[in-house]
């Protein structure tokens, strides 16, 4: 999909005024694949948007799974993630919505960091959930994101497994504001 950025380089992408990615989550994201490695053993993980691909690159370094695969959206984003994975071996790059991609396999790890390019309906926000569980191996991992020092959400289909309160290196929101609280949130299949 075409998508029009105000601003996209190494460090920020900007679409409609919002921070759709900047690098300054990396110390936070870096928090969540150290601790994620401490714990854990991921042959496949799914990663759900590429951005400026922090996060694939941490997924690479701390977790190194077999199988990697990541779907994106846009189609200039989907060049730097097509570049970025001739450096690695076992990343499947997917140009598509992920929520109508053709899954072949299911997940140990599902890290999920889209950005809304557009407010999504309840029906898609069940959908979702719907495919999320679809998606996740018998024990695997639902990651996301959380910004913020704000308690959990409860997510449909799925229960909460490790909920860490982080102080990290201080990131700005999509908004422009800046946080320097941060949790590590995993979720499993009932
Ligand atoms: C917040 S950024 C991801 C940041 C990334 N985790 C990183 O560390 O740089 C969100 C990404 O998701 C992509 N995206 C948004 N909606 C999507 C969708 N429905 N399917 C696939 N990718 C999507 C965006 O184009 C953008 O590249």
């Amino acid at each position: 999909m075409k998508i029009n950025f105000d601003k996209k380089d190494n460090d920020i992408i900007i679409w409609n005024n919002q921070i759709v990615m900047s690098r300054s989550e990396e110390n936070y994201f870096s928090e969540i694949f150290k601790f994620l490695s401490s714990k854990y053993k991921f042959n496949s993980v799914l990663e759900i948007g590429y951005g400026l691909g922090i996060s694939a690159k941490l997924i690479q370094n701390y977790l190194n799974p077999q199988h990697h695969t990541i779907v994106e959206i846009s189609d200039e984003i989907f060049e730097d993630l097509e570049n970025f994975s001739l450096s690695y071996s076992g990343i499947e790059p997917c140009l598509s919505d992920w929520l109508e991609y053709d899954y072949k396999t299911k997940f140990d790890l599902i890290f999920c960091d889209p950005f809304d390019y557009a407010t999504p309906s309840l029906e898609m926000v069940e959908k979702k959930f719907q495919l999320i569980r679809y998606l996740l191996k018998e024990n695997g991992l639902y990651c996301i994101p959380h910004f913020g020092d704000g308690e959990p959400k409860t997510l449909p289909f799925l229960q909460l497994r490790d909920n860490v309160l982080l102080e990290v290196e201080p990131y700005i929101l999509w908004n422009g504001e800046v946080c320097n609280f941060a949790r590590i949130l995993t979720y499993t299949k009932y």
